[in-house]
Formats: structure tokens, C-alpha cells, sequence
């Protein structure tokens, strides 16, 4: 007699094909960054960074707002782990300022600056809860933006060694090292559009500072080998733009071609591929004398084998060229500038996804798109283990009568980017973690407090933290390791 074992039962071919679960270890974490959350700006040693300059500059974000005091987390940080804990978090991801370590970007290190990182680290480590550390989310220390900034190559080797302390530093207790978090916007909104620190639109600058982004990211991962145990992993986190051209014509397929060349390859060419890409070369020739800015040897730097690749998404980036050539670069979602965070690209214009809701940003809820790209990205570099390192949305969160703060919108967004992870995964994408952006409301840059991204409510004028509903959510999706049916 034939015995057939029940997983050989022949299904209906209707029958709902269950997701696979998420993979046993997959991690489930939620990100801040330094300038964002800590506050405590002049405390222990720590000097301004670029974000301190620019936000106290009138008009540069709205309302005036400034990272001074933010969420307060430099003091309150016993209390968040705390908080972390009770929520069930198994990573958290957070960043170092590079100013409370190394006041002037240069030469020894600021013991009590790395107090506070010890201690953090040793809070979360306490809790259980694995830290994810970020050696640069954006915040510069003046004094090397007074020496020329990242459009300077002598910046990179400053943030070797900047990477070197940090390893030497915590290297016996965090496991999982990101370089940069997103250079894209460092560069492009930081030095192109200027509607990030410092504020600079200059667009060969901003495509000189995008290789010397490059070069920092490979010289730092030189050094965090060299001083971390062998079983630390090195990581990068990039903002890869999940970009689509609006039609079928040659003249959008060129739109998207030349977006994904400054917005995605400028990285991963170097980074993942050993060279830039041909096409970006020519289209940014007249820019920048790339043979002059690319030295020997810097290309091989880049490259070196990274463990994790960090992976941001909250929105795809929709591309045409207008018939008539009126494309507005600037309109981009990325705030707005009379200038074009996107060189040698002129001409495009970009598009909400139809018929998709939108976050308080204006940025177009489509988790295909994360789905698509994490496909993409794994296609391309097979081996490669992948993390989502931030994901989520703003929207505009009330308190009610009863304290509460009920933001079923972001549950929603959340549910639908997890699934789409989820079913990434079931395709063959070997994603070993998300990172929920962010565990709590936050300084959104340009936008000052305007925008909260997170999982848990501040008011700012008590500090008091709430966790929204969707902290409730996802930390029963942590706990049964999966999402509700
Ligand atoms: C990406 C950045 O890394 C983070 O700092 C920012 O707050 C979120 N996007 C939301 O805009």
C-alpha cells in the first residue's frame, strides 16, 4: 500500500497559499538617530554638528524647531530601553553623534561623550534587547564642515578614524556596525538641494561628496575590521530609490535609467560592484572631473565585503520626462528647494503612486514597492544578506480624552510593508530583520517636531512618552513572530 505522507497531498489549486513564517532569527527592531532623539546638544563635552548650525539658522527648519533638547533620550535613555522592553524589541538601532565623541572631528576621544554610549549599550544588552549601532546619521561636526565639509576627501580619512575609536570603543559589545545611513540625502540634500545640513546647493559638490561618502564608507570598514572581533558584522544603510518610470516611453525609461544612476548605483556601483557606472559618468561629465576625484585605489577601498546591507524604504520614486521638457527635479518629495538634489538629471518630473493614500509627508503608501525592490536588490547580489533598517510613516497623531493615541493609518502602512518583507522572504530575498522607523516621535529634520514617525507619542513639553496603537500592534506581532491572519 501507498502511504502518502499529508505534506505530499496533492491542494485545490484555490487554496490560499500561506505565507511562509518569518525566518527563526529573523530580528524585529525599532531605529532613532542621534541628532533626532538624544538632545542634551552641549552636555559632556559635545560640540555642534552641521544639524545644530543649520536648525538654529532662522528658516531653515520650520517653526524654528532645533535638536536642543529633541526626545531628551540622552537622559531618558534608562527609561526607553525600559520601554523597549516592555514593547518585546529585540534590536535597536541608534546612532552616535560624531561631536559628543570627537569634539572637532579629529584626535583622541571625549571619554565622558562615550559614557553615554557604554551605558546605552550596556542598558539594551541588559534588557536583551541586541544594539545596531550607526557610526554617521547625518551629523557632521562643524569644525570639519568649516574645513571644506564632506566635498573633501581628507573628511573620509577622518571618519576612519572616527570608526576606529568607536570599534575599539564598543566593539566587545555591538555585534552589528552601519557606516552611513543613507549618504544619498547627505549629499544631494545636504550639498545639492540644501534643504538638509549644511545647506549648500552645489551640485559638483554634492556628486564630490557623494565618492567621498563612498571613500568613508570603505575606509571605515577597513577599520572596523580591523579593531572588531571577527564575528561583527559591517553594514551600510542605503536609501535605495524603488524607481519606475510613469509610462512605457523611451523618454521616462531614460528618466528612470538616470534617477536610479545618481539616486541608487552612485552607492551601490562602487560599493557592491567595484566601479561607478558608466552611465552616471556621462551624464554628470560636465559636472565633475571624475578621473580627478576618483583616485587610484579608492575604487578597491569601497568595495570591501560587507556582511548586511541596510536597506530604507517608505515610498517609490515615480518618474517621467515631460514631452515638453518642463521636469522639475526638485519636486521630489524630498522637500522643497529652488535647487535640484539630482545632478545631471534635469527635466524630471516625479509622481505620486494613483489611487494610493498618502502619509502626513504626501509620500505615496505602496508596499509592492518595497517588495519589488528588496526582489531586485537580492536578484542582483545573491549571498548578500539584506536588513530592513527603517520603515514607516508619519501621520498626524491626536491624544484622546483618555490619553491614548489611536493611529490605525500606521498600523495599516506597517501590516502592509511586513507583508510585503514576508512574502520577499517566501520569494527567495534572504532579509534577516526590519527595523520599524521610528521607535518614537522625533526632530524630522527640515520638518522639525511637524512630522512624527513614531511608534510610541511624545509630548514634547512633558517628555511624556505613550505608546500610539501601533506600539501595541507591533509588539504582538513580535511576540507570535508574525503578523495577525
Ligand atoms: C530616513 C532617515 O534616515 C531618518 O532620519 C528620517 O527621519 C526618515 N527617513 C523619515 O524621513
Amino acid at each position: 500500500m501507498t502511504v502518502v505522507r499529508p505534506d505530499t497531498v496533492p491542494q485545490p489549486a484555490t487554496a490560499p497559499a500561506a505565507p511562509a513564517p518569518f525566518p527563526t532569527g529573523f530580528v524585529w527592531g525599532a531605529a532613532t538617530a542621534a541628532y533626532q532623539v538624544e538632545g542634551a546638544a552641549a552636555e559632556n563635552g559635545r560640540t555642534p554638528s552641521i544639524w545644530d548650525t543649520f536648525s538654529h539658522t532662522p528658516g531653515k527648519v520650520l517653526n524654528g524647531d532645533t535638536g536642543d533638547v529633541a526626545a531628551d533620550h540622552f537622559h531618558r535613555y534608562r527609561d526607553d530601553v525600559a520601554l523597549m522592553k516592555r514593547l518585546g524589541l529585540k534590536a535597536y538601532r541608534f546612532s552616535v553623534s560624531w561631536s559628543r565623541v570627537q569634539p572637532t572631528g579629529r584626535g583622541p576621544a571625549v571619554e565622558r561623550g562615550l559614557d553615554f554610549y557604554r551605558a546605552l549599550v550596556d542598558e539594551l544588552l541588559e534588557a536583551g534587547i541586541e544594539p545596531v549601532a550607526t557610526l554617521y546619521h547625518w551629523d557632521l561636526p562643524q569644525e570639519l564642515e568649516d574645513a571644506g565639509g564632506w566635498p573633501e576627501r581628507a573628511t573620509a580619512e577622518r571618519f576612519a578614524d572616527y570608526a576606529a575609536i568607536m570599534a575599539r570603543a564598543l566593539g566587545d559589545r555591538v555585534g552589528t556596525w552601519t557606516t552611513l545611513n543613507e549618504p544619498w540625502c547627505t549629499a544631494f540634500l545636504g550639498y545639492g538641494s540644501g534643504v538638509h545640513a549644511p545647506g549648500r546647493t552645489e551640485p559638483a559638490a554634492a556628486l564630490r561628496a557623494a565618492h567621498h561618502l563612498n571613500l568613508a564608507h570603505g575606509r571605515a570598514t577597513e577599520a572596523l575590521r580591523t579593531h572588531l572581533p571577527a564575528a561583527a558584522r559591517t553594514s551600510v544603510t542605503l536609501n535605495l530609490h524603488q524607481v519606475r518610470p510613469l509610462t512605457g516611453s523611451a523618454a521616462d525609461a531614460d528618466a528612470a535609467r538616470r534617477i536610479d544612476a545618481v539616486g541608487n548605483r552612485i552607492f551601490t556601483g562602487p560599493m557592491l560592484r567595484g566601479a561607478y557606472p558608466e552611465d552616471l559618468l556621462r551624464d554628470t561629465e560636465r559636472l565633475v572631473d571624475w578621473s580627478a576625484l576618483v583616485h587610484d585605489g579608492d575604487v578597491n577601498a569601497i568595495a570591501r565585503p560587507l556582511d548586511v546591507l541596510g536597506i530604507n524604504y517608505y515610498t517609490p520614486t515615480i518618474v517621467s520626462t515631460p514631452a515638453d521638457g518642463t521636469g522639475d527635479t526638485r519636486n521630489d518629495g524630498h522637500g522643497s528647494s529652488d535647487h535640484s538634489p539630482w545632478p545631471g538629471s534635469e527635466h524630471v518630473a516625479f509622481h505620486l503612486a494613483e489611487g494610493k493614500p498618502r502619509t502626513a509627508m504626501n509620500w505615496s503608501v505602496d508596499p509592492n514597492g518595497l517588495h519589488a525592490l528588496l526582489m531586485d536588490v537580492a536578484r542582483e547580489n545573491p549571498g548578500l544578506p539584506l536588513m530592513v533598517t527603517e520603515n514607516g510613516a508619519a501621520f498626524e497623531d491626536t491624544v484622546d480624552a483618555d490619553g491614548r493615541v489611536h493611529d490605525p493609518e500606521r498600523i495599516a502602512y506597517l501590516h502592509g510593508h511586513l507583508a510585503a518583507v514576508q512574502r520577499a522572504i517566501a520569494d527567495g530575498a534572504d532579509v534577516r530583520g526590519y527595523f520599524l522607523w521610528s521607535l518614537m516621535d522625533n526632530f524630522e529634520w527640515g520638518y522639525g517636531y511637524a512630522k512624527r514617525f513614531g511608534a510610541v507619542h511624545i509630548d514634547y513639553a512633558t517628555q511624556r512618552r505613550t505608546p500610539k496603537s501601533s506600539a501595541h500592534w507591533y509588539s504582538e506581532v513580535i511576540a507570535r513572530h508574525g503578523l495577525p491572519a
